[in-house]
């Protein structure tokens, strides 16, 4: 190999590399294990005696110059590099498209509803889906014989409440005090919520009179899944609680969310019906969204879609909290979040909201 052509070759090069990727392919090429420098070395044993140290130095030399020759090119390259093209970052590359998520319609129709009832006043809060048996029924005065405290109706956990609570607090949180039931009984077991009442008895105890607040929340019940049913499902709870608060409060709370949430032509109307928790009790129906009203199949030709339950906060409800009864009153109400979605966005099955199908998810 000629050490002459090789070193004319190299400065020749060099001369035309400008840019970072282009001076480290060079020195691949020359230095690299198996570079071409490393290939002069290794004929070195071949050459006559005489020759080789006088080769071998000549190589040493031309490496030498190899070296200073890169360092001095990195060198330019780095003091312009802001002037010199850099290949190794192609900006006219297509880029790696982020996909956007978005949240699911059920977190957007309760944070919608909950903002409609914010605008009003309600403050927002919580309770938790594991529930003291005497929160989901007791406190809320539904007795024992009730047929939702069937283990038909309610899923009851296991453990003992003990591992909770200490003896102590236990009883003074769940004496009971209810006509019909034992003084002394406390309602030990656990249920995950059947629905989201439970939070008016810990909102009640926690603070005092004038609240209102709405609640947001899963509830759990033992049904079998079909279009129309399913074991968990949300639920938005409402309480205000004051002096002097009348069924026409309950109404025009009500009717003002109606037609924020469905617009401003619906109708709405209050049927009388039976909650253990409140007296008066109603259910509201609002005005077919689907035939306005004039009849079909899915208000069943009533022109009316019943929404939710509500009504007056129930005197021993009060007793149980600690409120007087002849000094406040309130109003309550409970509706099913996936009913109302099903109904504004027109979805016939319950099951779509938790499959995750994103060809069903996107329309929102
Ligand atoms: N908790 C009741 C239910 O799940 C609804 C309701 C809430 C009724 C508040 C009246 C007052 O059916």
């Amino acid at each position: 190999m000629d050490i002459n052509a090789v070193k004319a070759q190299i400065e020749s090069e060099i001369e035309n590399i400008n840019s970072v990727v282009g001076l480290e392919e060079f020195r691949l090429k020359y230095l690299a294990r198996k570079g071409i420098l490393a290939q002069m070395t290794v004929v070195i044993p071949t050459l006559p005696q005489e020759e080789r140290a006088a080769f071998g130095s000549r190589v040493n030399a031309l490496k030498q110059r190899l070296l200073s020759l890169v360092a001095e090119k990195e060198k330019s390259l780095a003091v312009d590099s802001s002037s010199q093209q850099d290949f190794s970052f192609d900006i006219g590359m297509p880029g790696i498209a982020q996909e956007l998520g978005r949240k699911h319609p059920l977190t957007q129709i309760i944070e919608e509803i909950c903002a409609i009832f914010n605008r009003m006043g309600f403050l927002t809060a919580e309770g938790p889906e594991i529930e003291t048996e005497y929160n989901n029924f007791t406190g809320l005065n539904i007795p024992l014989e009730h047929p939702s405290r069937d283990a038909f109706d309610t899923f009851y956990i296991r453990s003992p409440q003990s591992t909770v609570h200490s003896p102590q607090k236990r009883a003074k949180n769940y004496r009971l005090s209810l006509p019909g039931r034992q003084a002394g009984t406390i309602d030990h077991r656990l249920v995950l919520r059947s629905h989201t009442s439970p939070a008016q008895i810990r909102l009640m105890q926690a603070r005092k009179p004038p609240l209102a607040v709405i609640v947001p929340g899963r509830v759990y019940r033992p049904d079998a899944v079909d279009a129309a049913h399913s074991f968990m499902f949300h639920q938005i709870e409402g309480l205000a609680v004051d002096e002097g608060i009348k069924f026409s409060d309950l109404k025009g709370t009500l009717g003002v969310f109606a037609k924020a949430v469905f617009g401003q032509e619906i109708k709405t109307r209050f049927r009388p019906h039976f909650f253990p928790f409140t007296e008066p009790s109603a259910e509201m129906d609002v005005s077919c969204i689907i035939c306005k009203a004039k009849g079909c199949a899915v208000c069943g030709r009533k022109g009316w879609l019943e929404i939710l339950g509500a009504g007056l906060v129930h005197p021993d409800v009060f007793k149980q909290v600690g409120y007087d009864p002849k000094i406040y009153t309130g109003f309550a109400f409970g509706m099913g979040v996936e009913r109302i979605a099903m109904l504004k966005y027109g979805i016939n099955d319950i099951r779509l909201f938790f499959e995750n199908d994103l060809r069903f998810l996107k329309q929102f």
